[in-house]
């Protein structure tokens, strides 16, 4: 808590970014060279300045993207800003999708895709899990996502960062599932995949496991007509029914790490997508179910379900 309180002090959550002091940005580096300082196309792996243990990629469209919107050229009048899908990583924290699957999508629709990357093992040479749960002894992983989208939006000011598209599977579709509880105004559309822990709207449990505490531990309360608001889809494969470690295992981690965080995971991720899904409609919040025929836990098969989804309501953005 102590770092969490630091770090949202340092990231001025009430004034601009910090750490950008003197940085280079597409609207006061000339158009020309863009390309030559990394700003378009496949922008180099970059730290994030207020927390350099948390990194993000990002891939900018080149040719949709205008560089300074805000300013006196011939086109600023038209000027329209290029809308952002977040791409989160599961517990493999592979971001490799950006490079490849990801871009044919981004140069069509157009948007510019942003994956950060929350490496294992920030909050101890044990720790797997801290960035899916928001919060641990050292680190806010939500408030570590705001930083990045502010530090975005400095260098690249024809990008839309208030509001933004996301998507996630597994641990990066719970991540996704947390961050729309706790932020639905910074969203536009999510797609939450195959989560296999979810937070339920639950009062009667504390966070990760329900959100009874979410006051005191995010300073935050939970809006479900504003989560209700955004289209939500809820994707999974038909054939993901094996759970991540059997009972010798989790009793095992237990004896080993102890308890607290997530609990063990005692249900497949069919079937607690679908208890989400209905736990949702009941408290008004409408979400698309969508279960892809054949596929197990697998997030490239259900890639293409994804997409289809996201893709209008990130045209409606622009
Ligand atoms: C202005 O828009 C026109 C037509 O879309 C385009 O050809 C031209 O390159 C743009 N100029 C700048 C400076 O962005
Ligand atoms: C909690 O949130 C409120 C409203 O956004 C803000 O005024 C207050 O400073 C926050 N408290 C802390 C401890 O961050
Ligand atoms: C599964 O775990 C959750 C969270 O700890 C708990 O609320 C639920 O009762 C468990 N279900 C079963 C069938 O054990
Ligand atoms: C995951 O799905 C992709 C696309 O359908 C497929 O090419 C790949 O073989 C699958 N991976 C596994 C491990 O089944």
């Amino acid at each position: 808590m102590r770092f969490g309180l630091l770090l949202s002090s340092l990231l001025g959550l009430d004034g601009g970014p910090i750490g950008m002091d003197g940085a280079l940005t597409t609207a006061n580096v000339p158009a020309k060279f863009l390309d030559d300082v990394y700003f378009v196309g496949h922008v180099p792996l970059m730290a994030l300045q207020v927390d350099p243990r948390i990194s993000y990629a990002l891939y900018v469209p080149e040719s949709q993207y205008n560089p300074d919107p805000d300013g006196e050229g011939p086109n600023s009048s038209t000027a329209k800003k290029l809308p952002l899908l977040v791409y989160l990583h599961g517990t493999g924290r592979s971001i490799v999708a950006i490079y490849n699957e990801l871009v044919p999508f981004a140069d069509s629709t157009p948007c510019a895709i942003l994956a950060p990357l929350f490496p294992a093992g920030m909050d101890g040479p044990n720790d797997i899990d801290s960035f899916k749960e928001l919060r641990s002894e050292s680190l806010r992983s939500d408030l570590g996502l705001l930083s990045v989208l502010d530090q975005v939006a400095y260098r690249w000011p024809g990008i839309e960062t208030d509001k933004v598209a996301m998507m996630g599977f597994s641990g990066g579709g719970q991540f996704v599932q947390r961050f729309l509880y706790l932020y639905p105004e910074r969203l536009a559309v999510v797609s939450v995949g195959a989560p296999g822990r979810p937070t339920f709207l639950d009062d009667t449990q504390d966070w990760p496991v329900g959100v009874a505490d979410v006051d005191t531990v995010f300073n935050r309360t939970i809006s479900t007509e504003s989560i209700g608001d955004i289209p939500i889809q809820l994707v999974v494969g038909s054939e993901d029914v094996e759970l991540h470690g059997d009972e010798e295992f989790w009793e095992w981690e237990r004896e080993v790490l102890g308890s607290g965080g997530l609990p063990p995971m005692n249900e497949t991720r069919l079937e607690s997508i679908q208890e989400l899904h209905t736990s949702w409609e009941q408290a008004g919040i409408a979400s698309q179910l969508d279960i892809v025929d054949g596929v197990a836990h697998n997030e490239t098969g259900v890639r293409k379900t994804v997409l289809q989804f996201l893709q209008p309501w990130i045209q409606k953005m622009s």
